[in-house]
């Protein structure tokens, strides 16, 4: 029985006896979830990323990225769309921005597009980029809301995936420019930096199974692409540092999902090993001193013909905390012939919950069980859930979004959360992705993520019920 069931029975069989009035209310008042339970100074944020929401692809000086040329590609992306437009923020970040204030969100995670303020990924700097950055990095402080900034979230400038992108050990040069003309840009205002988001994810997607941009596979592109973006996670968090040394809190994003052997067998634990591995501590054990997990993944010895002599020693990089991003957990099944991980996910349709409009399982403990598998790394000083949300299919209704759903999942999911911190994790922050509907990479714009509606015909918001209760959730 939990806690909270103990209470109620209690309080039912104390009822009308002993209990004052307003204390049963309280307690049969369901297991509300209030902000303040998180502490004071627990963040509460929402989550976006450039290419998702701004729009103005080529406006003002801005390079073409690896995404819009990929979305530009026939049949790359769900109904051909493209975020050409996207959200329209780089002309509605002054609304957006009120908006925020007007649903109490105290910090905004968003990422800087490289190709708007490097158009050739290097050399020439775009002013005008750098310009619409600092509006809304003013824009948000102006309002109270605290920026948080993640260096990149997936859009390489196109020139330099020309020369290899992150398959091209010239990066490590490339993103070091990059991030330090970040720190001098904003570092006099922003705090709180991310150096990547999901390097899993966009090298997974981008460079072995090609669905997402710039749609490379197959192992000659993900294990060089494995090595450089590691790399980079040591070159990004050093630049910061150097740059921003008293101010600066720097950390960087995982996807992170729970592993489990599907039905408990044993047979398929060796499996889930691989997957845990690889989804899992492929990125963070390098950062932390322990090296790549290959001896839980053979397959990554592949990695050796991309590691040169002094790597090992460039690729940790101290943390002040680190981003876990969790939607679902995994159920592994054995299948030999898959390569590298030997087995298979299960659907989430045959696993008996409720499923997002991703096709996601809805599984809140799976969030608990994956901060306690990071929260046991010795070095992670503190962690900050820096996406966590789901998409379902919202419709307008006399200018209203109902989408009880989506509120559910947000409770349910922080109420794991809170659960690992009163254990004793040191968990800091929680951004909702998103903040609006936006594109939704390959898939487009049917997934809705946001807490706040957006028809991309006439750009026109409506605060979700969901954004109205995060809205009230945030000032209790
Ligand atoms: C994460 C991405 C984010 C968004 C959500 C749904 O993997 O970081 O951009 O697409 O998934």
């Amino acid at each position: 029985m939990t806690r909270e069931e103990w209470l109620k029975i209690s309080a039912i069989m104390a009822a009308g006896t002993m209990l004052p009035k307003g204390l049963l209310a309280e307690i049969l008042a369901d297991d509300e979830i209030r902000a303040s339970d998180f502490g004071k100074d627990f963040v509460w944020g929402t989550a976006t990323a450039a290419y998702q929401i701004e729009g103005g692809w080529n406006a003002d000086g801005k390079g073409e990225s690896i995404w819009d040329h990929f979305a530009h590609k026939p049949g790359k992306i769900h109904h051909h769309e493209t975020a050409d437009v996207a959200a329209d923020f780089y002309h509605k970040y002054e609304s957006d921005i009120a908006l925020m204030k007007q649903l109490n969100i105290p910090a905004s995670r968003f990422s800087i597009s490289w190709s708007r303020v490097l158009p050739n990924g290097t050399g020439q700097v775009n002013q005008k980029g750098i310009d619409f950055y600092n509006r809304v990095i003013d824009t948000c402080l102006k309002n109270n809301i605290e920026p948080w900034i993640t260096c990149y979230h997936w859009d390489l400038p196109q020139a330099l995936e020309a020369r290899g992108g992150w398959k091209n050990r010239d990066i490590l040069g490339w993103f070091e420019e990059y991030t330090a003309l970040c720190a001098k840009s904003f570092g006099d205002r922003v705090k709180n930096w991310m150096v990547f988001n999901e390097p899993m994810a966009f090298t997974g997607l981008g460079y072995m199974l090609g669905t997402n941009a710039p749609g490379k596979f197959g192992f000659n592109n993900f294990f060089p692409a494995v090595h450089n973006t590691t790399m980079c996670h040591g070159v990004g968090g050093r630049t910061l540092r150097h740059l921003l040394p008293k101010t600066a809190k720097i950390g960087t994003t995982f996807s992170v999902s729970h592993t489990e052997a599907w039905k408990n067998l044993p047979k398929n634990d060796k499996a889930r090993r691989y997957s845990d591995a690889l989804f899992n501590r492929l990125f963070i054990e390098p950062t932390l001193g322990m090296g790549y997990p290959v001896k839980d993944l053979p397959a990554l010895h592949h990695l050796d013909k991309y590691i040169k002599a002094g790597d090992e020693a460039l690729m940790p990089f101290d943390f002040d905390f680190i981003g876990l991003q969790n939607y679902f957990r995994v159920l592994v099944k054995k299948l030999e012939i898959v390569p590298m991980l030997h087995g298979i996910n299960v659907p989430a349709k045959k696993l008996g919950n409720p499923i997002t409009d991703m096709g996601w399982e809805v599984y809140p403990q799976g969030i608990y069980d994956i901060i306690k598998q990071f929260a046991a790394y010795p070095g992670i000083k503190n962690i900050v859930i820096t996406e966590n949300g789901a998409a379902f299919k919202d419709t307008p209704e006399n200018g209203q979004v109902h989408d009880p759903q989506r509120t559910k999942y947000i409770q349910d999911y922080l109420k794991q959360i809170l659960r690992a911190k009163k254990e004793g994790v040191n968990i800091t922050g929680y951004f909702v992705w998103s903040f609006i509907d936006n594109f939704e990479w390959d898939s487009g714009y049917r997934p809705r993520f946001g807490i706040v509606y957006n028809d991309v015909a006439n750009q026109n918001r409506i605060v979700k019920d969901s954004g109205k209760w995060y809205a009230e959730f945030l000032k209790k």
